[in-house]
């Protein structure tokens, strides 16, 4: 027989009934509320990160630190150099600030992350980004091969050498085919990795970092076998334990057309990329994303922001070619026009441990993104430079790299300058449009790659 309620039940029930809607108006007002957003980067990326955030209705309010000419268009640069972290402290202070980015990997291998955490003040603030332990996968390539080993994920063959070991580096370079790689353990600002043909110009170079060509930076070298193939750059954001993977992307890093010449911080990219089908995205998944995760928590290390996986194909397999501890530049350019969720919710639910929540929804257009550069880049080149004609682009969007505002005109403030990302059904129709763009924006000694996309 059911029991009839009696008095206290009903008190009782109405009570956890009040409890429950009392919750519920919480979650509700925590998910209306919005959040002040500190981006800590000043480029392309940074600037690619705040268009996508200014979308969302959770966002308050945007900052900046430092920002460049584009970002004060999306909300206030703040002066605070990325690795300023007491200047950094004071202003999320007085901001009010509710989340943090960071875009580059700098002040994450400093420890700005773990910087924040240990701060009273600062302790509730949501960071996406990994702290010092975890940014080791792009601040050492030997903690990196060594985590890949460990974890089974596969990589190119590989020794680590220091002073102590010359002879065994050297045997190790004879036993192998050339060109010879070789890599400074250490943050090189992208200049660290050396490609050679010959053994013997091998053999001297592997001398000469060791006695400091990079500094630090390179009191360690990675020696690997080099591997033949096509590259890609895939990305995940993890909470420490789930994942979610973003759209994928191919960016291009030589100054010269057809990847001739030096290396730059890149000159172009495009999303989707046509060799990442279902069956190389699925093995990558299998293969690399989820032994990578399930490697962090496992070692213990509490990983929230991106991991950017640089992949090269051989032969439909992928490898390992490199960890960032953060989105690439200039990949950021297309992937967030490639995302069509709220970017924010995504950033919350990384900080907040809930990623098994979220969802990532594809834009299925295609986007491309051409830089435009100082001339005389990735050698010396000279700043300043007035910029003209953005205000005629009206079907690309133009981000901010290296440029600054300075008596009401925008100046050119870097090497790479401009990245004119656009949409298309197509990824020629999407590079067309960035291309009659990229011609609409003048500067002095303006320089870019016509042949984005070229390979695929
Ligand atoms: P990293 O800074 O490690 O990404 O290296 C810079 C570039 O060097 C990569 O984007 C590749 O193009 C190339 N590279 C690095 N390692 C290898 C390798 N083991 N085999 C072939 N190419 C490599
Ligand atoms: N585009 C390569 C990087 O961000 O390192």
């Amino acid at each position: 027989m059911q029991k009839v309620p009696g008095f206290f039940d009903l008190i009782f029930y109405s009570q956890k009934q009040q409890e429950s809607n009392l919750n519920k108006f919480y979650l509700h007002a925590q998910n209306l509320k919005k959040m002040n957003v500190l981006i800590v980067g000043s480029g392309g990326r940074e600037h690619a990160f705040g268009w996508k955030l200014k979308q969302s209705p959770k966002v308050a309010n945007l900052f900046f630190a430092p920002g460049n000419a584009g970002t004060a268009q999306l909300g206030t640069n703040l002066a605070a150099g990325v690795s300023d972290f007491q200047q950094l402290k004071e202003f999320s202070i007085t901001h009010k600030i509710d989340l943090m980015l960071v875009g580059p990997e700098v002040p994450l291998v400093e420890g700005l992350h773990d910087f924040f955490a240990a701060d009273t003040e600062l302790k509730n603030i949501m960071v996406v980004g990994p702290k010092k332990m975890g940014a080791q996968l792009e601040g050492s390539k030997d903690f990196a091969k060594e985590f890949m080993m460990r974890n089974h994920i596969p990589t190119a063959r590989f020794i680590t050498v220091t002073n102590q070991n010359l002879p065994d580096g050297i045997a190790f370079l004879k036993s192998l085919q050339a060109p010879y790689v070789l890599k400074a353990d250490g943050l090189a600002a992208g200049k660290g990795v050396l490609i050679i043909d010959s053994i013997t110009e091998a053999e001297s170079a592997l001398t000469e970092m060791l006695a400091g060509q990079f500094g630090d930076a390179s009191s360690k070298v990675v020696i690997e076998e080099f591997l033949s193939g096509i590259e890609v750059s895939v990305f995940a954001i993890t909470d420490g334990k789930n994942y979610k993977i973003l759209p994928e992307a191919k960016d291009y890093k030589r100054i010269g057309e057809g990847d001739t010449s030096l290396n730059t911080g890149g000159m172009g990219a495009v999303s989707p990329v046509p060799f990442a089908d279902a069956i190389f995205m699925e093995k990558v998944e299998k293969q690399i994303i989820q032994p990578t995760i399930a490697g962090l928590q496992k070692e213990g290390i509490d990983y929230c922001g991106f991991v950017f996986f640089g992949l090269i194909n051989v032969n439909g397999e992928p490898f390992v070619i490199e960890y960032n501890a953060r989105m690439g530049d200039p990949e950021t350019e297309v992937v967030m026009l490639r995302i069509t969720s709220d970017f924010a919710d995504l950033l919350v639910a990384a900080a907040t441990g809930t990623l098994d929540k979220a969802t990532i929804e594809p834009d299925a257009r295609a986007a491309a993104t051409v830089m435009l550069v100082s001339g005389g880049y990735p050698g010396s080149y000279e700043n300043g430079k007035e910029i003209s004609g953005t205000e005629l682009v009206t079907d690309s969007i133009v981000f901010h790299a290296g440029t600054k505002p300075v008596d009401g005109k925008v100046v050119t403030a870097g090497g790479r300058v401009i990245a004119v990302s656009s949409y298309g059904a197509t990824r020629a129709e999407a590079l067309t449009t960035s291309y009659k763009n990229a011609g609409l924006i003048q500067f002095e000694k303006k320089y870019f790659r016509k042949d984005i996309g070229f390979d695929l």
